[in-house]
């Protein structure tokens, strides 16, 4: 992931609303179908980047049996893309054994949040766990997960709107753009 700066502004429109929302109902028509033969699937959708996308996702999809849970993920990349340490508050709550489990994140960087993710509940035997992000950064890993539903690869950028942030700044952006190079 490309620095951003403290003082950055919005640059370039990735996506439009328009743009997301034709993403959406792609994702949601794949996964009413894949989980078409499913009674129950827990949704674990990692915050706060990933709420606008899945509460607006799951709204579209509108079936009861995806019982949608809320968690935080927070790394610690020690200045290392796919290194670092993973901190997970709130899985520890959700019984997956014998269960469908479809993780929801908002865009996939080094993996590492993933692949934390993974590490965690496999060992509890979830029936299945499906992964589904907004955005794929294409970038080199040196570790991959199968990303089973996938909204539209995006350059190395850093970028913002739609729920992702900047410090805590353009969660609110109704499109995703990237932010700015700085000037100096
Ligand atoms: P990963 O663990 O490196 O794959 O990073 C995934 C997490 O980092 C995402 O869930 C986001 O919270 C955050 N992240 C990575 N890239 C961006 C970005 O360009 N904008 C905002 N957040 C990002
Ligand atoms: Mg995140």
């Amino acid at each position: 992931m490309e620095q951003a700066s403290e003082s950055a502004a919005i640059g370039q429109v990735l996506l439009t609303g328009d743009e997301i929302s034709s993403i959406l109902h792609k994702l949601a028509g794949q996964i009413s179908t894949a989980y078409a033969d499913s009674q129950k699937v827990i949704v674990i959708v990692l915050l706060s980047g990933a709420k606008v996308f899945a509460d607006n996702l799951f709204a579209l999809i509108n079936d009861d049996k995806f019982k949608i849970h809320y968690i935080t993920a927070s790394s610690y990349k020690n200045g290392c893309k796919s290194c670092g340490t993973l901190e997970l508050t709130g899985l520890d709550y959700i019984s997956v054994k014998g269960q469908d489990v479809l993780i929801v994140d908002d865009i996939y960087d080094s993996g590492l949040t993933m692949r934390g993710m993974f590490n965690f509940l496999k060992p509890q035997n979830p029936s299945t766990i499906r992964t589904c992000i907004l955005l794929v950064k294409q970038v080199e890993r040196s570790d991959t997960i199968d990303i089973d539903f996938q909204g539209i690869t995006i350059d190395d950028y850093f970028v913002v709107g739609y729920g992702l942030d900047y410090n805590g700044q353009y969660r609110h952006l109704p499109f995703i753009a990237s932010l700015q190079a700085p000037s100096s």
